[in-house]
């Protein structure tokens, strides 16, 4: 029998290292400011952090344009930081995943700058050249997810290289061994310093059709849905031999013992979940991104989108959901505030591994960021879609600058106020803070809802969502209303609810308030008071 791994059913939290908290007033969160956070970490609750870059990187993309992949950018600090960033948290139990930025590196690293230097360089089929077409220009019709054309042409050598991202990030030819060697030995190089995972960039991007033929166009497509939508991207992502990296990547991750993989698969779920790999070899977590891009947000298409992910992973598969990232708009402004408490309890209900955004724990909003200071490429191109307001600085306390940095934030705070820190809520029992720390309680003393099996709940209103989840004679159900009225709650199939937590305030199992949601459990199969007082203090 081997032990049940970490990763399962634990709670990732995502901190994006730039804005979390500035340790030496340079307006710009760091390695050590994260260490000074370590007890906010371990008072509320979750089990892993994810931290994105924090590698040396011209900072084009905000550090998923690496220039150097086995070190830490002086803005961040130095690996001595990040030895103690890693002590610090598993001294309190947190484990730490890290990013990995495989598909592309920035134009600066020097290997690109080799690669770059002529076509014979020994580096040259480290990135992805080619010709320009018949008749000139670049050699097919893919596009970059920053807008235009996907290849920049270099006058010095001719030709042109690949770039899926911004012009600076020439996409890796993973097609080349050396390539996955030297990325294997950067991988090693962060495992063995004691990171427990890794979360990939871009997994099923990693792989294009060698024969480089244009996209189809998306017929479908709309004015106002994503620009990265207009093709359908059949020749440059999801290759059968991304699954072939995939697993690569993964063996390199098994050779030391229990570590996580989580890759970033941005696909629908029947193509998402096929990155667990056929004998799930590849990801252990591919990223479920169909709550953070679901539209519109409903009972229907909730349902809808957890039975289709459900449904659609193979025996055995730990799923997992997150309510955005560093790349989504605050799920707070997307929502609401009371549908984001709502949704913050389906998250953490759900079965499997749920992220957290750094900040959705305060329901911060999307921030406002004056234009002058939108430099995410992606807002560059597409100022509609700017990322940054999702990237503001964490909000501590009330003195200057939300306690983030003695200095101007390079993003400002979302909103002033105490109303929007960890000190004014965590005192606050009403708080989405406290709402979160709470659910976070739950998942780590109840089996049900940490590892139980989760079965639809039959709700007589279809504005209802109701599910249960189970683990030996431990039960709870989750029950939310959409509605904007009181409505009854579903009836207990066996035995009597009581309530364990409230996203609004209601203690009573029998009705649901507008847009509450609510964790009940059976009382007869444990005294869910006894244990409410025991667990949560402030
Ligand atoms: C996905 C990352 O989450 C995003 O922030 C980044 O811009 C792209 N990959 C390119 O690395
Ligand atoms: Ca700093």
């Amino acid at each position: 029998m081997t032990a049940r791994p970490w990763w399962r059913g634990a709670a990732l939290y995502q901190i994006y290292p730039r804005s979390f908290a500035d340790s030496n007033g340079d307006g710009i969160g760091d390695l050590p400011g994260i260490v000074r956070k370590a007890d906010y970490l371990q008072w509320l609750g979750i089990d892993a952090v994810w931290l994105g870059p924090f590698y040396p990187s011209p900072m084009v993309d905000f550090g998923y344009d690496v220039s150097d992949y086995t070190g830490v950018d002086p803005i961040f600090g130095s690996l001595g930081d990040f030895d103690e960033l890693v002590t610090a948290l598993h001294a309190r139990g947190i484990r730490v995943v890290v990013d990995f930025v495989p598909n592309h590196s920035s134009d600066r690293h020097p290997w690109f700058v080799e690669s770059r230097s002529s076509r014979t360089a020994r580096r040259r089929d480290w990135y992805v050249w080619a010709d320009p077409a018949a008749g000139g220009g670049p050699p097919n019709n893919w596009e970059s997810y920053f807008g235009g054309n996907a290849w920049e042409f270099d006058p010095a050598t001719g030709q042109y290289y690949l770039h899926t991202y911004h012009r600076t990030q020439p996409d890796l030819n993973w097609a080349n061994s050396e390539v996955r060697q030297a990325m294997a030995d950067v991988l090693r190089f962060w495992l063995a310093r004691g990171v427990d995972g890794i979360r990939v960039d871009v997994l099923w991007i990693l792989a294009k059709d060698p024969a480089l033929r244009d996209n189809p166009l998306n017929d479908q497509w709309q004015p106002g849905e994503p620009y990265w939508h207009r093709q359908v991207r059949r020749y440059s992502e999801d290759q059968p031999e991304a699954h072939t990296h995939a697993r690569f990547i993964r063996a390199v991750i098994d050779e030391f013992p229990d570590r996580v993989m989580i890759g970033e698969v941005v696909l629908p779920a029947e193509r998402a979940v096929a990155y667990y790999g056929v004998a799930q070899d590849e990801a252990h977590l591919p990223l479920n991104f169909s709550l953070a891009e679901l539209t519109p947000w409903s009972p229907q298409t909730l349902r809808a989108a957890i039975d289709d992910y459900l449904g659609s992973l193979p025996a055995g598969a730990e799923p997992n959901w997150f309510l955005g990232n560093h790349d989504f708009e605050r799920i707070t402004s997307r929502l609401g505030q009371r549908m984001a408490r709502l949704a913050q309890v389906l998250l953490l209900t759900l079965p499997g591994t749920p992220l957290l955004y750094y900040g959705d724990e305060l329901g911060l909003p999307n921030g406002r960021i004056p234009v002058d200071l939108m430099s995410d490429p992606q807002a560059v191109a597409f100022p509609e879609r700017s990322r940054e307001a999702a990237r503001t600085p964490m909000q501590w306390d009330t003195t200057a600058h939300a306690g983030f940095s003695t200095a101007t934030p390079w993003l400002p705070v979302s909103r002033p106020g105490a109303k929007w820190t960890v000190g004014q809520q965590h005192k606050d029992p009403a708080s989405m803070l406290s709402l979160v720390r709470s659910l976070l309680y739950y998942r780590a003393k109840n089996p049900a809802l940490r590892d139980g099996n989760y079965a639809p709940l039959p709700v007589t209103d279809p504005r209802m969502l109701a599910f249960t989840r189970t683990s030996g004679d431990r039960g709870v159900a989750v029950v939310a209303s959409f509605a904007d009225e009181v409505m009854p709650a579903p009836a207990c199939p066996d035995g009597q609810w009581t309530v364990l937590l409230s996203s609004a305030a209601n203690n009573d199992p029998q009705i649901l308030k507008p847009m509450e949601g609510k964790v009940l459990e059976m009382t007869r199969h444990t005294s869910a008071a006894g244990e409410r007082q025991a667990g949560i203090r402030s």
